[in-house]
């Protein structure tokens, strides 16, 4: 089970506001007693990447040790973002397939980045190529910088300011908390269920709950039984990779509403009708259980039925 926290990478141009926003996030977790670390690529070129200079390579090698700095971070932390510029595409992208490292994009025009100019670094990158002072390989101005193109979020703080935007970050992170909150325990959950339906076996008070469970998950999910040991089977019981199937069958909103659907029905709870149809009554369901048949009755027209009998007496 993945007891680590959330890693989340920001990227965009130098004074786009990753800074900032990471400290505004901070000091609102850390309010909240939510445990948050920052990585912020300024401060970590002092020590940690101190060798490194801005070729594509060293941006490159930059944002893999930050990230692997990050998920140590992880495992004391509910939250780490990382707040480097981030310019490269493959960089972004092997964050998210190592550390499954959210992507949010910290937008904001050039021409405001460049009046702004908080640490007067644009006026060096644009001074004359003979003047000693001019900063060579400046992203934005003459260094590339990927528009990002799967980012989760895009924060444009030129347009909306640091309040609204800082705003929108912490409810973007609040929100993937609670997510994975509910997935965390919704594997716990599906695993206990996989192996009661593998063996069938439990107390006699714990085989009633767990087979009701099982009834509601096949439910909600709309799954047979036969397909799903056959996932089981196709995943060697792997709770971890029979959740990723669920998460791919459905896609990630969609799941959240039926593991919540789930939830519900466990808690005895009302539950949206789009994700469950109670086609049976409980009386009907326990006496199936029980018997293994049952009567449904005003399925079929009454003539029809009459129909049948004397066909087939
Ligand atoms: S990254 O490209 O490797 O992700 P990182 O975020 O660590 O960059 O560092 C960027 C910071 O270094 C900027 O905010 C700026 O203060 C400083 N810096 C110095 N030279 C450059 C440059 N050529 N390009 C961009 N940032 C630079």
């Amino acid at each position: 089970m993945n007891k680590k926290g959330l890693v989340i990478q920001l990227t965009g141009l130098s004074g786009a506001g990753k800074t900032t926003l990471s400290n505004a996030v901070e000091g609102y977790f850390k309010e909240n007693n939510i445990r948050i670390a920052i990585v912020d690529g300024d401060v970590y070129r002092q020590h940690l990447c101190a060798d490194l200079g801005f070729s594509k390579a060293d941006r490159i090698e930059n944002i893999n040790r930050l990230g692997k700095h990050a998920d140590s971070l992880a495992d004391e932390n509910e939250v780490v973002l990382i707040a480097a510029i981030n310019p490269y595409n493959e960089a972004r992208k092997k964050l998210k397939e190592i550390y499954n490292a959210h992507l949010i994009y910290i937008n904001s025009d050039l021409d405001t980045l460049i009046q702004r100019d908080t640490k007067g670094l644009y006026k060096k990158a644009m001074l004359p190529d003979d003047n000693p002072n001019k900063i060579n390989h400046f992203t934005g101005i003459s260094d590339p910088f990927d528009i990002p193109i799967e980012a989760d979020l895009v924060i444009d703080t030129a347009k909306l300011g640091i309040v609204k935007s800082s705003e929108l970050l912490c409810d973007y992170i609040v929100n993937e908390l609670n997510t994975k909150k509910l997935f965390d325990s919704f594997l716990i959950e599906l695993d206990q269920l996989i192996k009661f339906i593998l063996n069938n076996t439990s107390s006699e008070e714990n085989m009633k709950v767990l087979s009701k469970k099982k009834h509601y998950l096949m439910n909600v999910f709309s799954l047979g039984l036969l397909e799903f040991y056959e996932v089981v089977y196709q995943f060697s019981e792997n709770t971890t990779l029979i959740f990723d199937w669920l998460l791919q069958q459905n896609g990630k909103l969609e799941l959240v509403h039926k593991i919540k659907t789930y939830n519900n029905l466990v808690d005895n709870k009302e539950v949206d009708s789009k994700y469950f149809n109670k086609i049976i009554t409980d009386e009907q369901y326990n006496f199936w259980e029980e018997n293994g048949y049952i009567q449904l009755s005003g399925l079929i027209d009454e003539n029809e039925c009459d129909k049948v009998v004397t066909y087939i007496c």
